[in-house]
């Protein structure tokens, strides 16, 4: 086949498989790209004769007078794609070069682990330095002693589902991603190939439950996420939570940071699902260029889900007494009700029960 060039176009054009093999031994396994094999100077190159038996480029190419990469077509980069023609289906194959996959690789290897490490260490840092200035946010009132019922079973069971499944993904996504770097030094090759070949059955496993999980959420929980007047007041005051604030918003059932909350895991959570699925099932809707996004996107929403929900992990444990038992046992201590929703508190507070005013018998009680 002839190569030909031709503008370069992101989503549409199909890729060859010779470059998907290529993109995944490099990325996946950790193998030379064809550049770096003939010695091109970037970190990952090896010695010039890298294939077994030591064969050199001159004894790898059918020209006898090709010295140098650079006299290679395949070797010297390109700004468009190469696309030749084969006279069989999968015209995916006839894409020899794809120069956008050379973006897509850079982010791949070093911009998502910048990205992360910027993202979830200043949401740690952050988190961090909250605590020193404000430490644990006590109930002002003390423990009452009476429980309110906050969240039923079922919203319990698809909390805590939400939440296994979300840190098995993280947690396996890591392990997937950044793990040639961070494991091989400790644990070597042979258990690092092990544990990454579990930690990508885990992470596909348990995409299902908790997309299930967030649905049941959005289902069950959409009516108390609607913005509302209360929101404003809850965010101008900064949710009451500032030192000394002595003045705590009045809340609903949810403050505008758990609405914010909710809104980022169910269609952050959602948009992860649809394009891991759809990574899943490569070229299933999309070539070569629609997969490379998918991907973006995916580890983009993963660092920022993951730093949002590291942020509500302090918040509900570390963060603030009294929080945990909503989740934990489903009901929460009254004078929490009282300072952290009081609008909620309000519609769900225990009936008193009527007192007659204690007074001596014989006497006339003032108000009588
Ligand atoms: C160990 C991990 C987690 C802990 C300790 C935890 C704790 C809590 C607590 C205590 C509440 C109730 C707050 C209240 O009553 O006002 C809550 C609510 C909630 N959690 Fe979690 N959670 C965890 C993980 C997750 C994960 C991974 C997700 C989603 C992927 C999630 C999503 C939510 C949502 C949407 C709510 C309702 C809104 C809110 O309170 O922010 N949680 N969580």
């Amino acid at each position: 086949m002839t190569p030909t060039t031709r503008r370069p176009r992101w989503a549409g054009f199909p890729i060859a498989a010779f470059v998907a093999v290529l993109m995944s031994v490099a990325v996946g396994l950790g193998a030379p790209d064809a550049r770096a094999q003939v010695g091109d100077g970037s970190p990952e190159a090896g010695p010039v004769e890298t294939e077994p038996g030591g064969l050199t480029l001159k004894s790898r190419t059918p020209d006898p007078n090709l010295t140098s990469p650079d006299q290679v077509e395949l070797y010297v980069p390109h700004d468009d794609q190469v696309v030749g023609r084969v006279s069989i289906p999968d015209q995916k194959l006839a894409t020899l070069v794809q120069p956008e996959g050379r973006t897509w690789r850079a982010f791949r290897m070093e911009g998502l682990f910048w990205t992360a490490i910027g993202v979830i260490g200043v949401t740690v840092l952050g988190l961090a330095a909250f605590f020193l200035y404000r430490g644990r946010i006590r109930i002002s009132a003390g423990r009452s002693g009476t429980w309110i019922p906050r969240f039923s079973f079922w919203e319990r069971l698809a909390h805590w589902t939400a939440a296994l499944s979300f840190i098995s993904l993280a947690i396996t996504g890591l392990i997937v991603t950044f793990g040639r770097y961070a494991l091989i030094p400790l644990i070597g090759h042979d258990a690092f190939t092990a544990t990454s070949e579990v930690a990508k059955y885990v992470h596909n496993f348990s995409g299902t439950p908790f997309v299930f999980a967030i649905l049941f959420m959005l289902v069950v929980w959409i009516k108390d996420n609607i913005p509302s007047r209360a929101d404003w007041d809850w965010l101008r005051h900064a949710g009451g939570v500032l030192k000394g604030a002595s003045y705590h918003p009045e809340t609903e059932r949810f403050n505008a940071g758990q609405k914010g909350i909710f809104w980022a895991v169910v269609l952050g959570g959602l948009a992860m699902s649809v394009t891991g699925y759809l990574m899943l099932a490569p070229f299933a809707v999309t070539g070569v260029g629609g997969m490379q996004i998918f991907h973006v996107v995916h580890g983009l929403l993963a660092v920022l889900l993951t730093a949002i929900i590291i942020a509500h992990i302090y918040i509900g444990t570390l963060g603030m007494e009294g929080a945990f038992d909503a989740m934990g046992r489903g009901e929460v201590d009254e004078n929490w009700a009282k300072e952290h929703h009081r609008g909620w508190y309000e519609t769900k507070r225990p009936p008193r029960v009527y007192q007659p005013p204690r007074t001596p018998p014989g006497e006339v009680s003032p108000a009588e």
